[in-house]
């Protein structure tokens, strides 16, 4: 970046201002070195994400689904605050009734903020508070699902561009605070919101490549996230901030493994991804930490029949590794999306995980992601978009979704919900 006179100023006007406020309303939720707090008590959780939430059509369901989530101990849903579609999208997502807030068909997307746009999410934030539940909403999306950032990077910049620019390209962070602020602006007075999130999972590449500007060390994706996290704080002073990243470290030491005689330096530690977990954590306006585990996707070299590596222990590793960054920040954590397909995979880790996680005091723990069975619209039976669809009631599942009738796994999360609970009582 070129220094100059006008852009220290604009810092110091930002560092002046861009600060939370310390009298926090009634019911927001806030910080308190690593615990989040509730109205000045201590609060822990377990959560669930919930992408489809305001993809229902409807409110019975809706309703039907913060129940369920109720019933489990769940106190803090993460869903998607965004839902995009390009021009060519429109006549089929009003045919199907598929969700949209945002339409692009030139440089700039077209607000949606009708019955079939974000006065469906109104209704969702709406209700989670009638079930004790707060949301954490995430502006938009590393990948291509539901409208993220390539259709910024494709309708602004044009095709044959690098992921990165979304970053960079001044138009385009633009674009992408004119819809956080439409949503923070929105909800900013609303004690159901638990957290604002910059981005699903941000990294240097997503599903287009990564380009040569964005490399460990660049700090592309730490400048991003000081910029955008100042940018929330002087629209909203109260609710919490956070990234909605993976949780990739930039270590000094570097990390790896061997395989068939070459040596792999670990995208999960050498800061290729984009982000450095240690770093973004001392943001003034990052308020909690995040990240996420898929180590079957993550590892599939390792992971093979026979081998002397397990999801499991890497599991393990990686929350104690988070945990330790939490205390040297001294800011919460959540371990805040985390998937293994196969019941059997699920039932052997996911008890150990959730139990590591509730020892080093995480603040929040939450699976990738909830089901429920029972949604009655469109008769149980409804194509949403890509492969999410509901069949005979039950709420998409990509193979890690957990429903109530999956005993043993509800019973880790509701008995996990209890623990949280009582922590500080
Ligand atoms: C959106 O539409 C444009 C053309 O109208 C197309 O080039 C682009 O691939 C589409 N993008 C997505 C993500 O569907
Ligand atoms: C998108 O733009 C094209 C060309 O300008 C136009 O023909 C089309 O009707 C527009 N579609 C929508 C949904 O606005
Ligand atoms: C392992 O390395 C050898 C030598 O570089 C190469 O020929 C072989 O294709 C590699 N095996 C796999 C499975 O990639
Ligand atoms: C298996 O364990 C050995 C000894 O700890 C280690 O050197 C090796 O890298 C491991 N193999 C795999 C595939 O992780
Ligand atoms: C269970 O995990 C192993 C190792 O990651 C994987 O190979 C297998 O496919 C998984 N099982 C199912 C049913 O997904
Ligand atoms: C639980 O519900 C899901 C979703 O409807 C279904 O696929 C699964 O078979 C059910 N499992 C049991 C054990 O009933």
């Amino acid at each position: 970046m070129r220094f100059s006179l006008v852009y220290l100023l604009v810092s110091l006007v930002t560092f002046i201002f861009a600060k939370k406020a310390s009298n926090v309303p009634k019911g927001f939720a806030t910080t308190q070195g690593r615990n989040f707090e509730v109205d000045g008590k201590p609060f822990a959780f377990v959560g669930a994400n919930s992408y489809w939430l305001p993809l229902l059509t409807s409110k019975e369901d809706v309703e039907a689904t913060f129940k369920e989530m109720q019933a489990g101990g769940v106190k803090v849903v993460r869903t998607w605050g965004f839902n995009a579609i390009n021009g060519s999208e429109l006549a089929g997502a009003l045919q199907s009734g598929l969700t949209y807030y945002q339409v692009w068909n030139s440089t700039e997307w077209v607000l949606n903020d009708g019955p079939q746009g974000l006065q469906r999410l109104d209704y969702v934030v709406e209700t989670a508070g009638k079930y004790g539940i707060k949301l954490i909403v995430a502006f938009t999306n590393n990948w291509v699902g539901y409208g993220g950032t390539e259709l910024y990077i494709n309708w602004i910049t044009g095709a044959g561009k690098t992921h990165d620019v979304f970053y960079t390209d001044r138009r385009i962070v633009s674009s992408y605070q004119r819809y956080v602020q439409t949503i923070v602006n929105r909800y900013k007075h609303s004690p159901n919101i638990f957290a604002w999130e910059l981005m699903n999972e941000a990294r240097c590449s997503g599903d287009l490549p990564a380009g040569p500007n964005c490399v460990p060390g660049s700090n592309t994706l730490h400048t991003w996230y000081q910029e955008q996290s100042e940018f929330v704080r002087d629209l909203d002073s109260h609710h919490m901030i956070t990234t909605g990243g993976e949780g990739h470290f930039y270590w000094k030491t570097p990390v790896g493994y061997w395989w068939n005689n070459t040596w792999i330096s670990d995208y999960n530690y050498n800061g290729q991804a984009g982000e450095d977990f240690d770093l973004d954590l001392q943001l003034e306006n990052i308020d909690f930490g995040t990240y996420h585990i898929y180590a079957q996707y993550w590892y599939p070299l390792l992971d093979f029949p026979g081998s002397n590596w397990t999801t499991k222990s890497w599991g393990l590793e990686w929350i104690q590794q988070h945990a330790d960054a939490a205390k040297k920040a001294n800011k919460p954590v959540i371990l805040e999306e985390f998937g293994l397909s196969g019941y059997d995979n699920k039932t052997d880790a996911y008890p150990e995980w959730v139990d590591l996680a509730l020892k080093t005091e995480h603040g929040g723990i939450m699976p990738w992601q909830f089901g429920v069975n029972g949604l009655k619209e469109s008769g149980g039976n409804r194509l949403i978009k890509y492969a999410d669809a509901l069949i005979d009631g039950a709420s998409p599942d990509d193979g890690l979704a957990i429903y109530r009738n999956q005993t043993f796994l509800w019973n880790v999360f509701t008995n996990a919900a209890k623990v949280q609970a009582s922590r500080f009582s």
